[in-house]
């Protein structure tokens, strides 16, 4: 109605200098609420935008007067109240001044009435200097009281500051024609449909112009988790280095791979049932490859390859066992294994996986039964610990870690095995990182690899360094229902 009561005007006017005249007219009558400059700010900004009009905002102020100022209008302004209370013959002091007309208007009129010049002081008495005086300031706020301002902006400014009159902001528009202009309220098609491209209907229609300016809905799209942002870092550092990754969506693994192949001990107390989950449906897997198989037996129990084993018998039953896998190393034996049956014989490869294990802990503020295992094995000729060393220099290098320091350690696959322990700069100490070690012929000699192919590997779980990289103390913020999705959502992408 608004709106096409703005464009019918123009039509009339040409343009509108003051919207406030606009309501006036005998049809605006017709309106609900027309002189709510908001509700007409929101039509012209309608019509704006479809560029049928230009318009701009004007502020004005109106005035009302404060409880004090319509006292004054009743009884004099205080420089009248002072000026009437004295004559000129028999001069008044102070006191009596205040005595007749209070010590507001005292102390308010005197100065004022003194301005003016309307009275005067001797021997410290006070008289009437004029007969006859023109209270401005009454006649100031009679003319505010009736018409909401007053043309001596300086006297207004001086009437706010004594807090006799309070402001109002009000505004109204002026409003021009726009290079859309019509007379005719029209609507504009927000979508081009198939309908309107199959019936020609687009050719009449006009459309509303995209607001590039406009503050787009925010998406409402999935965030990756900060385990899963460092994650892709470590991808990203592997790949760089030529690594290649290794199929790891396996979570259930036989004892043979899990242990035996690895040439862990079948009577290793890692394999008990407080450290390792086993399945109990299937129970068993089978062995498919039975030379191989064999192989494993033989090494376990009696050695070979310059090893005398560990002169204990292999349990069949033991190796069948399935277990949801405590290493991704599991893994690694497989990847080892294909590599030395492959057609054509060994090639070097380096190889990695990122991915979940499980082990049966206790559940506390840092550990979890299931994490992620980052893992990197490297296969070649004559490869030797000071290789080790120095790929883990550069490796950890690429994730901020230039101070390195490596501990002897023990695993039954690796010799030597090394602990890895690196400087946190932020921490200010030294934190340990991973785990690494030269795979044992014991283990590498049965799949078939030849006796110059060495095999170094590591690992290191993926929750530590988010834990340090995202500053977080506890794992049950990282992982598990107490995790803090919106937190999630907004914790930025890492950069080592
Ligand atoms: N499997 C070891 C672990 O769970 C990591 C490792 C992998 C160590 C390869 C040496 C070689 O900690």
């Amino acid at each position: 109605q608004l709106q096409k009561f703005i464009l019918a005007e123009l039509n009339n006017l040409g343009s509108i200098q003051d919207s406030r005249k606009l309501f006036y007219t005998p049809i605006s009558r017709h309106l609900d609420q027309p002189n709510d400059s908001l509700v007409l700010q929101s039509s012209l900004q309608g019509l704006q935008s479809k560029e049928m009009i230009d318009y701009k905002n004007h502020e004005t102020y109106t005035y009302t007067l404060s409880d004090e100022a319509l006292d004054l209008i009743k009884n004099g302004s205080h420089e009248a109240r002072v000026w009437a209370c004295l004559s000129t013959d028999e001069g008044l002091d102070p006191k009596e001044i205040i005595t007749k007309v209070g010590s507001t208007s005292a102390k308010v009129g005197q100065g004022r009435a003194f301005k003016q010049n309307w009275i005067k002081k001797v021997d410290n008495k006070f008289f009437k200097n004029v007969l006859d005086i023109e209270d401005v300031t009454v006649n100031n706020l009679v003319y505010i009281q009736a018409h909401n301002t007053l043309n001596d902006e300086k006297e207004l400014s001086d009437l706010k500051k004594r807090k006799l009159i309070k402001p109002k902001k009000l505004l109204h528009f002026s409003i021009a024609k726009g290079p859309q202009y019509s007379p005719e309220l029209i609507t504009f098609e927000t979508d081009l449909t198939s309908d309107m491209l199959i019936d020609g209907s687009w050719k009449n229609k006009s459309f509303k112009k995209y607001n590039f300016d406009a503050a787009g809905a925010l998406p409402q799209g999935g965030a990756l988790h900060p385990l899963l942002k460092v994650r892709e870092e470590f991808r990203n550092i592997f790949f760089e280095m030529g690594f290649e990754e290794m199929p790891t969506n396996q979570f259930v693994e036989s004892c043979f791979w899990n242990f035996d192949s690895l040439f862990v001990p079948q009577q290793h107390v890692a394999r008990e049932l407080q450290d390792t989950f086993y399945i109990k449906e299937p129970k068993v897997a089978d062995v498919s490859d039975k030379e191989y198989y064999n192989k494993v037996k033989t090494t376990h129990e009696s050695g070979g390859f310059g090893s005398i084993g560990y002169r204990a018998p292999f349990s069949e039953d033991e190796t069948k066992r399935l277990v949801l896998r405590t290493h991704t190393t599991a893994t690694s034996a497989q990847c080892l294994y294909r590599l030395a049956k492959q057609e054509g014989g060994f090639k070097p490869c380096k190889l990695f996986s990122i991915d979940r294990v499980f082990r049966n802990e206790a559940v506390d503020a840092t550990h979890l039964a299931e994490f992620h295992q980052v893992e990197g094995v490297i296969a070649d000729k004559n490869i030797t610990l000071g290789d080790l060393i120095g790929f883990m220099e550069v490796f950890f290098k690429k994730m901020g870690m230039s101070q390195l320091r490596f501990k002897p350690a023990y695993n039954p696959y690796t010799e030597p095995s090394l602990e890895i322990f690196a400087h946190h700069d932020g921490l200010g100490k030294w934190v340990e990182i991973g785990n690494s070690g030269m795979f044992r012929p014991e283990m590498l000699a049965p799949m078939g690899l030849p006796d110059d192919v060495h095999v170094l590997g590591f690992g290191l779980s993926l929750e530590r360094p988010t834990m340090i990289k995202y500053a977080i103390n506890n794992i049950r913020d990282l992982v598990g229902h107490k995790v803090d999705i919106e937190q999630v959502e907004k914790s930025e992408a890492v950069r080592f």
